[in-house]
């Protein structure tokens, strides 16, 4: 397990060749100086431990009950990642697993969190429709004020990224394309809406990340033209992803400005964000890659004013 982790030291190697006064240099060389160089932000994440994950069920590529999952290495890995997280500063909070509930490990589907509002989850399958209320409750037993139960299938960050002035609607296999007509509604900010085309890239989280409000990286086919045309006009700059990056789920990761966790594996994918200024921090989360998730998949970002020191 250790020796996996460690896996994120070539990552880190590369960049401190790159010294934080060099690294200004190195963006405005290779960008002509366009770009503000990548800056951190504390932020809050909500959590579920995998304590009942399993793949019971196949409702994406990725999962095939016939290779069962492994629940206690997914449980060190996704402990890893949350280590992680307090060790970049960040502060996690922890949803309790329910029974029954074997994919509710992927906090990012409960809900989506901007400015203290939070608009639940309604589930496509089935087989997780009873997370939407588990998250909804932990949200209201927690205080938070503004909680909207929601009309449109909707799978939360899952398929809804915010940019910090936008947020990114996904539609084609899980939320309803409604959804993003919602969003404006609910959180009167501008909403881009983009398609899916690829089952394996059934989520938005799987195939692009948000790394600054201005930067993105994705993986092009997983859109069709019309969605890399928008998403073309919503950041200045996009890091495309190569297929073996995508693949591991290397898309499927967490930028808090500057540090960027991702999966270990996607290691070219690492290089490039290192290049463009940002710090890759490497997890081992392929235990969880077997039900379809990633380092993203099992992080909710919270945002708004209930996030602080007196609710720590
Ligand atoms: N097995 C889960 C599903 O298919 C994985 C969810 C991954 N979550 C995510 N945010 N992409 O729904």
């Amino acid at each position: 397990m250790i020796a996996l982790y460690d896996r994120h030291r070539p990552f880190r190697t590369l960049n401190h060749m790159i010294t934080d006064a060099s690294r200004g240099t190195l963006r405005s060389e290779v960008l002509g100086g366009a770009a503000a160089t990548p800056a951190a932000t504390p932020r809050a994440y909500l959590m579920c431990p995998p304590e009942y994950f399993a793949v019971t069920y196949a409702i994406n590529p990725w999962m095939r009950p016939e290779e069962p999952a492994d629940a206690a290495r997914a449980m060190r890995q996704w402990e890893r990642l949350r280590q992680t997280y307090l060790g970049l500063g960040h502060e996690v909070r922890i949803i309790d697993p329910v029974p029954g509930l074997p994919d509710m490990v992927f906090a990012a589907n409960g809900a989506t969190v901007v400015g203290g509002t939070v608009l639940g989850a309604r589930f496509r399958y089935p087989e997780r429709a009873a997370e939407a209320g588990a998250y909804l409750d932990w949200f209201r037993g927690q205080g938070w004020q503004s909680v909207r139960v929601p009309r449109h299938v909707n799978e939360g960050e899952g398929d809804f990224l915010y940019t910090g002035r936008a947020l990114i609607a996904a539609h084609g296999f899980r939320s309803d394309p409604a959804a993003a007509g919602e969003l404006a509604e609910v959180f009167g900010v501008p909403v881009v809406s983009v398609r899916l085309t690829d089952p394996r890239y059934y989520h938005l989280d799987t195939a692009m990340c948000v790394l600054d409000a201005d930067t993105a990286m994705y993986y092009p086919a997983a859109f069709d033209d019309e969605g890399r045309a928008a998403l073309a006009s919503v950041f200045g700059e996009l890091i495309e992803a190569k297929d073996e990056d995508a693949e591991v789920l290397g898309l499927n990761a967490v930028s808090d400005g500057y540090h960027v966790v991702l999966a270990a594996q996607a290691t070219a994918l690492a290089r490039q964000l290192a290049v463009r200024g940002f710090e890759p921090v490497g997890v081992d989360m392929s235990e969880l890659r077997k039900a379809g998730g990633g380092a993203k998949c099992c992080t909710l970002e919270l945002r708004g004013p209930q996030i602080g020191s007196e609710r720590g």
